[in-house]
């Protein structure tokens, strides 16, 4: 990690939480964690739960993201819901571009592009995740896989805005397997990415999140590399006490 990069451990929660349940957890998760905690921590609740944690987290460091954002402000766009709507409700993040989203709900490069923007322009941070298949993977086309999604996905993105960024990589292959990457897989991409993004973004200094099967287990492993700047936490963000490990872990 970079001296001047304060790590950030985000938990995506996915499809997961009824009301009464997002707040237990928000509640946990802030009585938890360390208060002279150099880490950065987020939550991820579904849509529905955002409005409810965002009032268990007010006046905590804890910061709120969401799982997806549409580019448009509003409209006649039915299910949709834009960046304004979550600034609104008190988010910080919102992560754009999941492979779930890419494989269930056709989510492209060319709209991870205008939504990363409609995010920024709203003065909220994406969190653009990009990453691989097995297939990719064993076919050697790693790199370009990651380089096609980041040039497109980040195309015409403001510089200056760009300090905002955060990239996460999420091997698709680790994604709810149990089978995260190994350090140095993770480091190798990490290193190609921060490599990468001054062609794409300008010299801004934008956080690498990995994820994928991230636990307390192997999270100091992975955070100990040098271009890991924090995780996307999916099951594990799941439960406050292995969610706090990790947090812990990057610290
Ligand atoms: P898991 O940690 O469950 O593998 O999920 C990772 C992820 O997709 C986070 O966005």
């Amino acid at each position: 990690m970079l001296p001047e990069i304060t790590p950030l451990i985000a938990g995506n929660w996915k499809m997961h939480k009824t009301l009464a349940e997002a707040r237990a957890l928000a509640r946990e998760i802030r009585a938890g964690l360390d208060p002279a905690g150099t880490v950065e921590v987020a939550v991820a609740p579904p849509f529905t739960a955002l409005a409810a944690v965002a009032a268990e987290l007010t006046g905590s460091p804890v910061g709120l993201a969401a799982q997806d954002a549409f580019w448009e402000p509003q409209g006649a766009f039915t299910g949709a819901i834009s960046p304004l709507m979550l600034q609104d409700v008190g988010c910080r993040y919102v992560i754009i571009g999941h492979s779930e989203r890419r494989r269930h709900f056709g989510e492209t490069d060319a709209g991870v592009n205008r939504k990363a923007k409609a995010v920024l322009d709203q003065g909220l941070r994406p969190i653009v995740c990009v990453g691989e298949t097995l297939a990719q993977r064993e076919a050697g086309e790693t790199l370009e896989v990651v380089s096609r999604q980041l040039r497109a996905g980040l195309a015409g993105l403001d510089p200056v805005q760009a300090a905002a960024l955060v990239v996460a990589y999420e091997p698709v292959w680790a994604i709810g397997t149990g089978r995260t990457a190994t350090p140095a897989q993770a480091q190798e991409v990490h290193a190609f990415i921060r490599s990468l993004l001054p062609e794409v973004v300008g010299n801004a200094v934008v956080r690498l999140l990995y994820g994928g099967s991230v636990t307390p287990d192997n999270a100091a492993a992975l955070l100990a590399q040098p271009d890991l700047d924090g995780a996307l936490v999916g099951g594990a963000s799941l439960q406050a006490a292995s969610f706090l490990k990790i947090a812990a872990a990057a610290a």
